[in-house]
């Protein structure tokens, strides 16, 4: 392999290229970190003036005035960077494919052949190449022989899934609870996952410590992050189909889950009842779990883990169910005010979440919906752009005036603190809030006047 310089290029400047470079900048000032995207109005985005970034993350704006322009860019110049970097990290989207063999379930690999192609055409010399994006099993493989065949110079794939969460990336980044490196056990394969593992370090050994700096091979390193996401999906899908037998039975899931989550073999995270998953990864990985199951004849495996989704759907429907039952079975012209669209709190990211899947089933029962959330109204409009009538708010206030009912889907954290004897006032009666998030005070709404459900009660 020929002397390698530091920089690093990361091709994809979305919700993993940004976040995570802008740490890796900032932790490795004596690196130059460059983020490349197709998307011209993102890359415009991430360098406007204001800071007007294209993403909302809490503390990413602070990180973000302190690396650009000293150690991090943002470029639509692909080629120059893939020229002026040897590490070559590659964060593209890989949506589930709908079309062909594995359709609705299958990985769509065609950005991530695409980016391998145009790294191997425009390379001027040996690269490292990372994985980031989350990949099925075995891609690595397919990557190094399109960039190995006939290249003039040597590539290295190395497989580094991303463990962050939106809403906390940054903090997640900062404090990883692991870093996972996957590569090969060939002498370059060795001096590659070196070199990626002093960049999780740091200048210095200041960011991951090295007992949390994980290495595998690479295909443990790929399926480790489906398997992550499939066992996080598969407590909430486990810990809802709780829920619905505790509303038949009288118990209480928050504190079913409370008692459970006390179990140190359990733990009490990703014990919490609510709408189901959203988000861009969990349904897509395990779906694209199932599909490498049936790939490889584990038919029982496959039906297991479908289970986790079709759990999860049926967590919404279950909601609109509930909705139509408590409004005297006629949903058709009540108002209903929805309180969040984002897929949790403190993203504005509204990628499978379960706000769109209900509100699009109240469309069905011609229900005038309001729909309120602090970050992702901008989102919530492109992505319900099909349906009539459906009225924005910014304004949680101005979203309730005169609804039947106020559905709260997503826990952003000023809702429990809102002037909810106002919002009684300005309703039509029976007034109804439907907490899908256990967030707020249902005693207290009940005094006002509120009838309230809850998910698990
Ligand atoms: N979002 C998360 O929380 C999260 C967490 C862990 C892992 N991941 C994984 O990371 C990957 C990226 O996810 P994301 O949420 O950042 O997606 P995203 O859609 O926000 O960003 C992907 C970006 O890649 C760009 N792109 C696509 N093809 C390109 C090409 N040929 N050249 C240059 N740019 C190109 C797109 O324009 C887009 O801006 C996915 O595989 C996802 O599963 C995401």
């Amino acid at each position: 392999m020929s002397r390698m310089n530091k920089n690093i290029v990361c091709i994809g400047a979305g919700y993993i290229g940004g976040p995570t470079m802008a740490v890796v900048a900032k932790m490795n000032p004596d690196r130059k970190v460059v983020v490349v995207d197709i998307n011209a109005e993102r890359i415009k985005a991430w360098n406007s003036k204001g800071y007007d970034l294209p993403i909302y993350e809490p503390g990413l704006v602070d990180v973000v005035k302190e690396v650009r322009g000293r150690n991090l860019f943002f470029s639509t110049d692909i080629r120059k960077a893939v020229k002026e970097c040897d590490i070559v990290f590659v964060g593209v989207n890989t949506p589930t494919k709908m079309f062909g063999r594995g359709a609705g379930r299958a990985s769509d690999l065609q950005y991530w052949e695409a980016t391998a192609r145009e790294i191997k055409e425009w390379a001027t010399g040996d690269k490292i190449v990372v994985e980031k994006s989350t990949l099925p099993v075995r891609t690595a493989a397919a990557m190094d022989a399109i960039l190995n065949d006939h290249a003039k110079y040597g590539f290295t794939v190395l497989s580094n899934p991303e463990f962050l969460a939106e809403g906390t990336a940054i903090k997640d980044l900062l404090e990883p609870d692991r870093v996972l490196i996957g590569g090969p056990s060939t002498k370059a394969g060795a001096a590659a996952v070196a070199e990626i593992v002093s960049i999780y370090r740091g200048k210095g050994g200041r960011w991951v410590p090295a007992e949390k700096v994980l290495t595998t091979n690479v295909w443990s390193a790929e399926l480790t992050k489906l398997a992550a996401n499939a066992m996080l999906a598969q407590r909430v899908s486990s810990v809802n189909a709780l829920a619905g037998l505790c509303e038949a039975t009288g118990a209480d899931i928050d504190e079913v889950a409370r008692v459970i989550g006390a179990d140190r073999r359990i733990g009490p995270k990703f014990l919490k009842a609510g709408p189901g998953f959203g988000g861009s990864c969990f349904k897509k990985d395990v779906l694209n779990l199932v599909y490498l199951c049936e790939s490889f004849g584990l038919h029982t495996a496959a039906e297991y883990w479908s289970q986790v989704i079709k759990m999860n759907d049926h967590q919404q429907e279950r909601i609109v169910s509930r909705l139509f039952k408590e409004m005297f079975n006629t949903l058709a012209n009540k108002k209903i005010a929805v309180f969040g669209f984002a897929f949790k709190a403190d993203t504005g990211d509204t990628r499978e979440t379960p706000a769109g899947t209900v509100v699009r089933l109240l469309d069905e029962e011609h229900v005038r919906i309001s729909i309120t959330d602090p970050k992702a109204i901008p989102n919530a409009k492109k992505d319900l752009a099909d349906l009539q009538g459906i009225e924005y708010q910014t304004d949680p206030y101005k979203a309730a005036k005169g609804a039947d009912a106020v559905l709260l889907m997503t826990d952003w954290k000023d809702y429990p603190g809102l002037d909810w004897a106002k919002i009684f006032k300005s309703m039509r009666k029976p007034a109804l809030v439907f907490d899908t998030r256990n967030c707020l005070d249902a005693a207290a709404l009940r005094k006002l006047g509120f009838k309230v459900l809850n998910i698990g009660k």
